[in-house]
């Protein structure tokens, strides 16, 4: 690959390690004096917890080149519902606040409202990199399938067209209240305005994604990890993103003795040979079992090493 990608994917299912690589390489960037921004999308705090400080919806100072944010979609879901409310009660008769609130509950409540608020915020996020910063390094969360929404946030505009739907019906009762109240000034409707306006900031997301991001699979040597990531790595590609180096995780060091280690190393290894077989031609690096969790930074700086040849891609 040419020039260095600013944005970096990490994905992988639940606890391979998704949260311990995406902190190390964020911080092996920021070592290198690259500016950069981690983002956690895990309302369960992890990357705070492994950073050893509270992380909030801006991002704050870590260290001297690294910043980190946690998106809580939740939020950031409430934040945005009620600033369409106070921009739309500005302009509309009170008799259609009523209808307009109906439909704002309705869609809070709706399915993919939380993934949509996520994505906005990522890609406000997103903008930055480049510029604010050189390197944004993304913790995708176990649930929601974040990773699936990115590669393919055309999924939310099948959600947003059924929103733009259920607002053209209540659009046409507006109206009625409207011509009974004797207000004949048909304005453009600003609910339609910002979902359009949605639409068109997932499909620019999308773009961003596939010109400037790599995906980092993380995974573990064992049976179910590698079919999932074959799936994956798979679904990626035919998403238009591009896939780089694929982590694996926890592998156990040569020199973890004993019988019982040596039988989990060896059979480790049969996994290890299937991975190099099954995703041949693809770049992997290796990241040792530590004896322990990883739950600080002396922990997080044992893994980056392991890393460096993400740094390049
Ligand atoms: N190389 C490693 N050596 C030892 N422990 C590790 C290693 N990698 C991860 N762990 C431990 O495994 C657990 C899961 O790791 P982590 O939280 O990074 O996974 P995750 O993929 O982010 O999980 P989730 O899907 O729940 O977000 C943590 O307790 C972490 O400390
Ligand atoms: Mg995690």
């Amino acid at each position: 690959m040419s020039a260095a990608r600013p944005i970096r994917l990490i994905g992988g299912k639940g606890g391979v390690g998704k949260t311990t690589v995406s902190t190390a390489l964020a911080g092996a960037f920021a070592a290198r004096g690259r500016h950069t921004l981690l983002v956690s999308t895990d309302p369960a705090h992890s990357t705070a917890d492994l950073l050893g400080l509270p992380l909030g919806g801006e991002p704050v100072a870590v260290t001297d080149h690294l910043e980190a944010v946690e998106i809580d979609p939740e939020a950031v879901a409430d934040a945005y519902v009620e600033a369409v409310r106070r921009d739309v009660h500005r302009v509309v008769s009170p008799e259609v606040r009523t209808t307009v609130d109906r439909h704002l509950d309705l869609a809070r409540r709706g399915a993919g409202t939380l993934e949509s608020a996520l994505l906005d915020r990522l890609a406000d996020l997103l903008a930055g990199a480049g510029s604010r910063w050189e390197r944004i390094v993304v913790d995708t969360a176990p649930t929601g399938h974040t990773l699936r929404l990115l590669a393919m946030p055309e999924v939310l505009t099948g959600w947003i067209q059924g929103l733009v739907r259920q607002r053209e019906k209540a659009r046409g009762v507006d109206r009625m209240l409207r011509n009974l109240a004797g207000d004949e000034t048909a304005a453009d409707d600003p609910v339609l305005e910002r979902l359009h306006a949605q639409r068109q900031r997932l499909a620019r997301l999308a773009r961003h994604l596939r010109d400037e991001a790599v995906v980092h699979p993380v995974l573990i040597p064992e049976r179910l990890p590698i079919e999932e990531t074959v799936r994956a790595v798979a679904a990626l590609d035919e998403a238009g993103l591009t896939v780089g180096a694929l982590v694996v995780n926890r592998v156990l060091p040569p020199d973890a003795d004993g019988a019982f280690l040596a039988s989990r190393r060896a059979q480790q290894q049969e996994y290890l040979d299937e991975i190099a077989r099954r995703f041949a031609g693809r770049d992997l690096v290796q990241v040792p079992q530590l004896p322990r969790d990883v739950s600080d930074a002396t922990g997080v700086a044992e893994v980056r090493d392991g890393l460096i040849p993400l740094l390049a891609d």
